[in-house]
């Protein structure tokens, strides 16, 4: 009979990513880590013996959801030290920066707490875990955690598909009033332009076709060109599209006062950059934009559309909104409502104002009633679906260029990407994932297309 060998200190790590895209991003990162350490991810909860909450503080809600869950692993936790099983568990994410040591407080089942600034400090503070130390790493470290992280696992990314994330800017200068940001993810970095090719590039090696990159104020990027020259985000993407293999760029979130020239004209220039542009606005009342300070106005907002419209009348508008921030009034609210007309978004996300404890916006007069509030975004988001549903229909009957991602609902189906970021389905074959193929947009779903295949 021949022996098993079964690896020895072969770990597993359950990861539950909850808010924004940088948070997919830091769990891969973070997985990849730890694989150093002889964990292995794992997708069944029963099986893990580290399990990470990758937090989101962004609305009450988000931060909420941490805690409950946090419940629910402490009687697994019990269970298990029944069967003298250990289950060592983790926060990480923006909680983990804004609530700190408060965490081991609430939540005595938590070993480790971690921001977003210290994630390659992971590993040992796990090592410090496992020796009984409740560890908490919330210092914005003035190491580069980007330059101790392990690049991107190539059998892994490949596993996790045809398109990834790229985090090219972190952390906030801009205090919005509402936002926790600044606070939680800290002052606005910039990697250095050779760590973001050289990651690109192996991404795709690994068979990337698409890349997003990603920040906080991802147009705010900046930094030295390998000829010493000032580079922006529009340089960026065109050093960028030079990669072969990857065959298409997209960028988000994007500030308003960021969208400089060379940017505008990468939508012109770029062929690989994807005519789809996340550019929130919150609000379309002059009034409420200063007291948010996002320091542009509805106006200017406005023209820089068109100015970048101008130059890819092809573009996909998309935004974010939040309703009844405090003092927004009856009058505030129908000037957003004019702006969403004006501008026409193809997709949009939009909230209720929620407080956040030591944001400005947490102490101004004038908080609005909580029905009022949904009121409010029913209204907006009734406006907002009914756009992104005739931008779907004028896409019938085109024909576009599709990125085939993964399997369809129905057999036989793969599920691709539009250049507008719309799923569209397809009927194609698996072995055609990470092909890009023409097709003729047949109809539209609420919330997706159809396409059949031409040529
Ligand atoms: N950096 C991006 C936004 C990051 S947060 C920008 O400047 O636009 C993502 C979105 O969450 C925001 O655009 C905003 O619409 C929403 N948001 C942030 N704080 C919020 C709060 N306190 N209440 C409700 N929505 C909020
Ligand atoms: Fe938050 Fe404003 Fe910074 Fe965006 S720009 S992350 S909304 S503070
Ligand atoms: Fe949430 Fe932090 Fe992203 S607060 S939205 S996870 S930056």
């Amino acid at each position: 009979m021949s022996e098993q060998v079964t690896p020895v200190n072969t770990r597993k790590v359950f990861v539950k990513t909850y808010g924004c895209q940088m948070n997919v991003y830091d769990s891969e990162r973070m997985t990849d880590a730890l694989s150093k350490d002889g964990y292995v991810a794992t997708d069944v909860l029963e099986d893990a013996d580290l399990v990470l909450l990758n937090t989101c503080h962004i609305r009450e809600k988000a931060a909420e959801k941490v805690y409950s869950e946090l419940g629910r692993l402490r009687e697994m936790k019990k269970d298990r030290a029944r069967d003298g099983r250990e289950l060592t568990i983790g926060v990480t994410g923006c909680v983990a920066q804004a609530e700190g040591k408060e965490i081991l407080r609430r939540a005595p089942a938590v070993d480790l707490v971690i921001g977003p600034q210290t994630y390659h400090r992971l590993p040992e503070a796990l090592r410090r875990a496992k020796g009984g130390e409740r560890v908490v790493e919330t210092d914005y470290a003035l190491e580069d955690k980007f330059e101790h992280l392990p690049a991107p696992d190539r059998a892994r990314t490949r596993a996790r598909g045809v398109t990834a994330f790229l985090t090219v800017q972190e952390g906030c200068d801009k205090f919005c009033t509402f936002c926790v940001v600044p606070y939680t993810r800290g002052a606005e970095v910039s990697r250095p332009v050779a760590q973001i090719v050289a990651e690109a590039e192996k991404l795709a090696e690994a068979g990337v076709r698409e890349v997003t990159l990603l920040g906080q104020n991802v147009n705010a990027w900046h930094g030295a060109g390998p000829d010493g020259a000032e580079w922006g985000l529009g340089d960026l993407l065109h050093r960028l599209s030079e990669i072969e293999g990857l065959a298409r760029l997209r960028y988000t979130t994007s500030h308003p006062r960021d969208m400089d020239e060379r940017l505008i004209a990468a939508h012109r220039d770029l062929p690989k950059l994807m005519p789809y542009l996340h550019l929130p606005v919150q609000s379309g009342s002059d009034r409420i934009l200063k007291a948010m300070n996002r320091r542009h106005t509805a106006a200017e907002y406005v023209a820089l559309i068109e100015r970048i419209r101008a130059v890819q009348p092809d573009l996909a508008i998309s935004g974010d909104f939040i309703v009844g921030f405090p003092g927004e009034t009856d009058e505030d609210f129908e000037a957003t409502m004019r702006l969403v007309e004006t501008v026409f978004y193809a997709q949009a996300f939009s909230f209720k104002y929620s407080i956040r404890p030591g944001t400005p916006g947490a102490e101004m007069d004038g908080h609005v009633a909580e029905e009022v509030k949904a009121e409010r975004l029913e209204r907006l988001q009734a406006l907002l679906f009914s756009q992104q549903r005739a931008f779907a229909a004028r896409c019938i009957g085109r024909e576009i260029d599709l990125l085939l991602e993964k399997p369809g609902r129905m057999p036989g189906q793969l599920v691709g990407r539009s250049p507008w970021l719309q799923p569209v389905n397809i009927d194609a074959k698996g072995s055609e994932i990470g092909d890009i193929i023409r097709v003729r947009i047949t109809d539209a779903g609420p919330n997706s297309l159809f396409a059949e295949a031409i040529g």
